[in-house]
């Protein structure tokens, strides 16, 4: 069985095993299993259905890149398994990898993430192993969770067996995962600044050194990796919340968004990027993570700094309702019985994933308003769409029968519909034939771009009746 072996004062990782087979714990894991040869790494997971199609052609997640690092690496010194306890057994170090929503009901309901999937991978890793390990906290987590799992391995693990724990949180967007992974700006090396817990970090960091350089390697205590985590993910989200604020003002003064983020974009104190106004943000994070954070401002007793993050999520909200008011407001107050084109279902471009995206959000309003509702996305699967909407908070199974039909094709889905709404920014809805989509549509024909990719002055003159988040058309 592979230990930790110490060369030099130095730790050796030699077996990986990373538990969560996700969006986060796949592609990293498999960059780690791409860049290290000599390093044997198993993904395993709870979910054998998901590790089977890890294990086939057909991989569980769409992310550019990805199948390429799979297909080099699958069998050689990558591998996918549901025998959880194999691979606690057999790992130098284990990622755990699983996924932290928000709490659903309980203390903290709606706010706090729920630990259940950590603190019962990390009382498994306690229970099953033989030998000492490192153990990261791959997953984000709210600001000392690396107390309550040291206290879980040490309460519950055999004689003579020793856990250092690390904080590793990750940084990846979906749909850039593989590039991200490859030429990270960072890898954050959080732990307790023991001798053991540093000989962990450094054990950890030589494994990132395979590819990334050394400056990028960052090492810091345990609590500041982990707020560092929460911290990133609300600063981005509140730079899209700042935009998508300036955005209602456009509108009603006649400034431009992208001008106006352009020209702030340009000071290099604040840069370009996330500063692109939408329909709003999705993603399984941002808002979970914000909420996450306002519960931790909460519990420490800091009302002001809890409300502060909360006005992101709410300014969130809004972006989605406004554009949903004035879908109705342009279609002569109702939707009721009208026909409604949906060009895309993702959170964002690039990805099959639909957790929190704004289309959910839009689509039931929709129903809710007993319009008919075709849906387009080019990679989002007809059982994923059929599942968000069928979500009790959303519509009855009969409802949606009734007031949703999935397309294969954006044309189709236009056909004979009264308005096209845009809520993905794939790359495909800015070069379709808007002439053919404006002539199979009824008239007057709108469309509503919720990510401002459209050529304006080009739809005007096809015919459309054009409406864009953040300026007025003319
Ligand atoms: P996910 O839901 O896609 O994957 C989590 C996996 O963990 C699931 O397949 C689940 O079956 C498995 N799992 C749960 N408990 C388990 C257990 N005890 N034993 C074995 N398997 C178990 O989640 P994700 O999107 O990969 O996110 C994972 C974590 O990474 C979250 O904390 C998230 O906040 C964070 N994160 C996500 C992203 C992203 O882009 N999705 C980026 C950075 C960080
Ligand atoms: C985000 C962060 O970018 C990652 O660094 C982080 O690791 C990850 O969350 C996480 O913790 O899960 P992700 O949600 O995958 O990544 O994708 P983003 O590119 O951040 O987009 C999030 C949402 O914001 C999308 O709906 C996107 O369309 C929207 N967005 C993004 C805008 O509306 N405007 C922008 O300028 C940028």
């Amino acid at each position: 069985m592979a230990t930790v072996t110490k060369e030099s004062n130095m730790t050796t990782v030699t077996k990986i095993c990373c538990i969560g087979a996700g969006y986060v714990g796949g592609p990293t894991c498999s960059v780690i299993a791409f860049k290290c040869p000599h390093i044997q790494v198993t993904i395993v997971d709870l979910n054998a259905e998901r590790i089977a199609a890890w294990n086939s052609d057909t991989l569980p997640i769409y992310e550019p890149g990805l199948d390429e690092i799979v297909r080099a690496c699958r069998g050689r010194n990558l591998f996918f398994s549901s025998d959880v306890d194999k691979g606690i057994l057999e790992a130098d170090l284990i990622f755990v990898s699983v996924n932290t929503p928000t709490k659903k009901s309980g203390i903290g309901a709606g706010l706090a993430a729920d630990l259940a999937y950590v603190e019962s991978a990390t009382r498994r890793i306690a229970r099953i192993a033989t030998s000492s390990k490192i153990v990261v906290e791959k997953s984000t987590v709210p600001c000392r969770t690396a107390e309550s799992m040291r206290a879980i391995l040490e309460a519950n693990s055999r004689e003579n067996i020793h856990f250092d724990i690390l904080s590793n949180p990750e940084f990846l967007a979906e749909g850039t995962a593989i590039p991200d992974l490859l030429k990270p700006d960072r890898v954050l090396i959080g732990s307790l600044q023991s001798e053991e817990g540093k000989r962990a970090q450094q054990a950890l960091a030589a494994v990132y050194a395979n590819w990334v350089p050394r400056a990028n390697i960052i090492t810091m205590g345990l609590w500041s990796s982990e707020l560092s985590k929460l911290a990133a993910n609300a600063l981005l989200a509140q730079r899209i919340s700042s935009v998508n604020a300036l955005s209602a003002i456009c509108e009603a003064t006649g400034a431009d968004v992208d001008e106006v983020a352009h020209a702030c974009g340009l000071d290099s104190r604040i840069g370009p990027k996330f500063l692109k106004a939408s329909v709003g943000f999705g993603g399984s994070c941002f808002q979970k993570d914000i909420l996450n954070l306002v519960y931790l401002s909460e519990s420490l007793h800091l009302p002001e700094v809890a409300d502060y993050w909360r006005q992101i999520v709410t300014m969130n909200e809004y972006q989605k309702t406004r554009f949903f008011e004035l879908v109705i407001r342009r279609l002569f107050n109702t939707v009721t019985n009208k026909h409604l084109a949906i060009y895309g279902f993702a959170f964002k471009k690039n990805t099959g994933d639909t957790r929190e995206s704004a289309a959910i959000t839009l689509v039931k309003q929709f129903i809710k308003e007993k319009a008919n509702v075709h849906i387009y996305d080019p990679k989002v699967d007809d059982a994923q769409i059929e599942m968000d909407l069928t979500d009790p908070s959303v519509a009855t199974p009969a409802e949606f029968k009734k007031h949703v039909t999935i397309h294969h094709d954006a044309y189709s889905c236009a056909q004979d519909v009264d308005a096209v709404v845009i809520l993905t920014e794939w790359d495909e809805f800015k070069t379709l034939d808007y002439e053919k989509v404006y002539r199979n549509m009824n008239k007057p024909a709108f469309i509503f771009d919720g990510r401002l990719i459209l050529d304006t002055t080009k739809m005007k003159k096809i015919g459309f009746q054009v409406d864009v988040i953040g300026r007025q058309v003319y």
